[in-house]
């Protein structure tokens, strides 16, 4: 099995420095591109930031944080990022255009054995692998946020995924610490699939009156031992990404039980679109959290 040892992350945003900052603590030498300076200081900002968190907890060294940082270098040229990787792993926008783009590109420009690696949420891996001569070698990595914390990875395999490729990519998440599950792909995977239809029922449950929106989110939280209510999350996940994921499924599986209710539909139009908003199922614009009445 081929080893991998220098690893290419394409975005240094909210995913991609996550996934830089695992990479190099577990010891793989990491290029983080991003298309301007100013993201990738902000990514590599973020990655120090987390570190130390893990001295002033007592988890790591000063001195492994400096040598976990030394291992990471911001990079803006696509070339210089990819030209020697064994691995690439995209996290740029979920835009599909966007994606075709930098894959087609990205294929062209690193080594014949490189595997590449898509984080995306929910666009077909086979559509992407499709635009590369190495189909064989093409696989979805979908990590969780925070990176650092989440421990699943889903990987995903597309039509012609190989075998092989599916083993590396488990022995690398291993490497950074995660534990993984092997889906064939289709619509959300395997957690977005059972996560997405369950936040569109709370939606639907606010806007049937069937409880307000702080005792629906302390039901499930206390009830089904969440970590958070759905309509706490859906704010965290963003009410647009939400009602994005809705529609594609309806759009993909042909089946209304996946439609968005009215009322996502009615708060993403007006601008509604969770913590980013600072209005959501909840009003963030003051010191703590405000359940809205709908
Ligand atoms: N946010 C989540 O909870 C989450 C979870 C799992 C997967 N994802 C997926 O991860 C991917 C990234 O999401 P994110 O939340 O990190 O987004 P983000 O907006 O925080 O980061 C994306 C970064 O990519 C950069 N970028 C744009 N074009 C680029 C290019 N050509 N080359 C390199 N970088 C480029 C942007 O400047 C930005 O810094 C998406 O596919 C998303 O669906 C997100």
């Amino acid at each position: 099995m081929m080893e991998i040892k220098k690893v290419a992350v394409l975005g240094a945003g909210l995913m991609g420095n996550g996934i830089a900052h695992v990479c190099a603590q577990a010891g793989y030498q990491v290029k983080m591109r991003d298309i301007d300076q100013k993201f990738i200081d902000k990514g590599m900002a973020t990655i120090k930031k987390n570190l130390e968190r893990g001295i002033a907890k007592g988890k790591i060294t000063q001195e492994e944080v400096v040598a976990i940082l030394g291992r990471i270098q911001g990079v803006l040229d696509l070339k210089k990022a990819v030209d020697d990787a064994d691995l690439v792993i995209e996290a740029v926008p979920e835009i599909v255009s966007l994606k075709l783009e930098i894959w087609k590109e990205v294929d062209a420009l690193a080594p014949k054995h490189a595997i590449l690696a898509s984080n995306t949420s929910s666009i077909s891996i086979t559509q992407m692998a499709a635009v590369t001569e190495r189909p064989d070698k093409f696989i979805g990595m979908h990590f969780f946020n925070p990176v650092p914390v989440m421990n699943l990875v889903e990987i995903i395999k597309g039509q012609a995924t190989e075998d092989d490729t599916v083993k590396i990519i488990e022995d690398v998440s291993k490497k950074i610490g995660k534990v993984t599950v092997l889906v064939n792909e289709a619509p959300g995977f395997a957690v977005n699939r059972l996560l997405v239809p369950a936040l569109l029922e709370a939606v639907f449950a606010i806007q049937e009156g069937v409880a307000t929106v702080e005792d629906m989110d302390k039901a499930i939280q206390l009830g089904l031992n969440w970590p958070m209510g759905p309509l706490t999350l859906l704010d965290f996940v963003g009410l647009d990404t939400a009602l994005h994921i809705s529609d594609y499924f309806v759009e993909e599986f042909k089946d209304s039980k996946y439609r968005a209710p009215t009322l996502l539909r009615k708060m993403v139009r007006a601008g509604w679109l969770g913590r980013k908003s600072s209005m959501g199922f909840y009003d963030y614009s003051g010191e703590t959290p405000k359940p809205n009445r709908f």
